[in-house]
């Protein structure tokens, strides 16, 4: 792959943050952020930008706009219009106007039955009830494997095994193979706005590994408390701190991610935050929240681990970028293409601030002597041929259609929940009313036969308010409205007459 001959593929996506009450137009926004992406190196040259119909569909921008600026950008010199083809960063970088204003502010930011068989139990599923057989399972921390893009993946399989020199199947560096690094950088630097150079990025096993080797790492360093999201999982960071000798520290969260006010209190060294899509409760973290873990990590010399799992699903809210752009040498990135591919390709990055690189890179070779390498370099190609685009493209409306199904079942057999953080992600929360007991309502489902976890395993400081986690990436819409009718009958039976 050192030789290999895939150009740059098309991409399908680009974080643009538009603003609407900024009163600057959307045009020109459009060209800033561009503009500053490319003046940032975070656009390389060679890289091809979305066809303006895909990018006005994203932004929700009328064709025009995007053809305004795309039209302005190669006029000043950093795009070029290949005739037929698409628009590319240029290769050479026009020079700064002396008047080039700064890039605008970060705005506030089927089938009839389960999609497939249900998978084996993994470390995010719970048993199911005894018993009775499950009908629907809303498990969550499950994505779509039926629809893995093998063909794609073949090819580039295919590619990596014609064309990688037989020295490269030797052992690597911890950090794992450049290729990667480089197609990973393209990738997040175009679309979630991280500010990532290739000599960042270190290959882990998935989150799961990543999050060990961080938690590893800031313990050998003279951390002594890590905090965490309340509610959180309580299978990866937690259980890893508490092992590794570190004190843990619940902070709430808010409807819009973790409350900060609660942050400043924790004391902490680092903190784990799933600030696009808060893991359960869905609250997207706004721009100022971010700003003020910024500050406070700044103050305290401490971490954000910004575990980004949820991003790339997003139905209708504007694009929010990582937290990892606006510092990194204070947030370490975490991605995994456990929910766009499949969990079981054990496939994740870290960016990491440069004066941590040694030492997780040392840490990760320590594990395992390094991520397999053949699978590296063929998502390397997977990703520099624009077929993860391509990917996450189709997946979208597929598990939106999902998503409404549940939301319209929701609506009709139980209006008085209330769903939580439905924009992004894969699984929805809703809260349910005061009164209603959730472990009772958890376990009156199962009679039923429907799988549905509640929040309360998931929180650190005892009680809090009652709500459910539906999972509905793999199921189809007819079996989510059964899902949904069955657990209203459950609940018909924990209120009694
Ligand atoms: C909050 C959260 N982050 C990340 C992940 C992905 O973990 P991994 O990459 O180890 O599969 C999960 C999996 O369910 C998760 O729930």
């Amino acid at each position: 792959m050192g030789r290999s001959r895939t150009s740059p593929g098309p991409a399908e996506d680009l974080l643009i943050e538009l603003d609407r009450d900024a009163g600057v137009a959307l045009h020109r926004q459009i060209e800033a952020s561009i503009r500053a992406d490319v003046r940032a190196g975070r656009l390389r040259a060679g890289t091809s930008l979305p066809p303006t119909r895909t990018l006005a569909a994203g932004l929700g921008v009328s064709r025009g706009v995007v053809v305004e600026a795309y039209q302005q950008l190669v006029a000043e010199g950093y795009l070029t219009s290949r005739p037929g083809g698409y628009t590319q960063v240029s290769a050479s970088m026009p020079p700064v106007p002396a008047d080039a204003g700064p890039a605008p502010p970060a705005g506030p930011s089927g089938p009839t039955g389960p999609a497939g068989p249900a998978p084996p139990a993994g470390p995010a599923q719970r048993p199911a009830a005894r018993d009775v057989p499950v009908r629907v399972d809303f498990g969550y921390g499950r994505t779509d494997v039926s629809q893995f893009p093998r063909a794609a993946w073949l090819r580039s399989v295919r590619t990596v095994l014609t064309t990688t020199p037989n020295d490269r199947l030797a052992y690597l560096d911890g950090r794992g193979a450049p290729e990667l690094h480089q197609a990973l950088c393209d990738y997040l630097n175009r679309v979630r706005g991280t500010s990532c150079a290739p000599g960042d990025v270190v290959i882990c096993n998935g989150y799961a590994q990543g999050i060990s080797l961080l938690i590893e790492v800031l313990a050998r360093r003279g951390a002594r408390r890590i905090a965490v999201e309340d509610p959180s999982p309580d299978d990866d960071a937690r259980m890893l701190a508490a092992r590794a000798g570190l004190d843990v520290v619940g902070v709430p969260v808010g409807r819009d991610g973790v409350r900060v006010d609660a942050l400043d209190r924790a004391e902490a060294d680092a903190v784990v935050l799933t600030p696009s899509h808060q893991w359960p409760t869905g609250g997207v973290l706004p721009a100022a929240a971010r700003a003020r873990v910024i500050g406070w990590a700044k103050r305290r010399r401490a971490f954000v681990i910004e575990d980004d799992y949820d991003a790339e699903y997003r139905y209708d809210r504007s694009p929010v970028g990582a937290m990892q752009g606006l510092a990194p040498d204070h947030v370490v990135y975490c991605g995994t293409a456990s929910k766009t591919l499949a969990p079981g390709l054990r496939l994740g990055w870290l960016v990491v601030p440069a004066h941590l690189v040694a030492d997780v890179s040392a840490a990760k070779l320590l594990a395992d002597r390094g991520s397999p390498v053949i699978d590296q370099l063929t998502f390397a190609d997977f990703l520099a041929r624009g077929e993860f685009d391509r990917h996450l493209r189709r997946m979208r409306p597929v598990y939106r259609r999902r998503r409404d199904a549940l939301l319209d079942a929701l609506r009709t057999h139980l209006p008085d929940l209330e769903p939580a953080g439905v924009a992004a992600g894969q699984h929805v929360v809703a809260w349910l009313p005061p009164g209603l007991d959730e472990a009772a309502v958890v376990a009156a489902a199962a009679r039923h036969g429907v799988r549905v976890h509640g929040l309360a395993p998931y929180r650190l400081a005892g009680s809090g308010p009652g709500g459910l986690i539906f999972g509905y990436a793999v199921l189809g819409e007819r079996a989510i409205a059964e899902g949904v009718a069955l657990l209203a009958t459950a609940i018909r039976e924990v209120r009694g007459p």
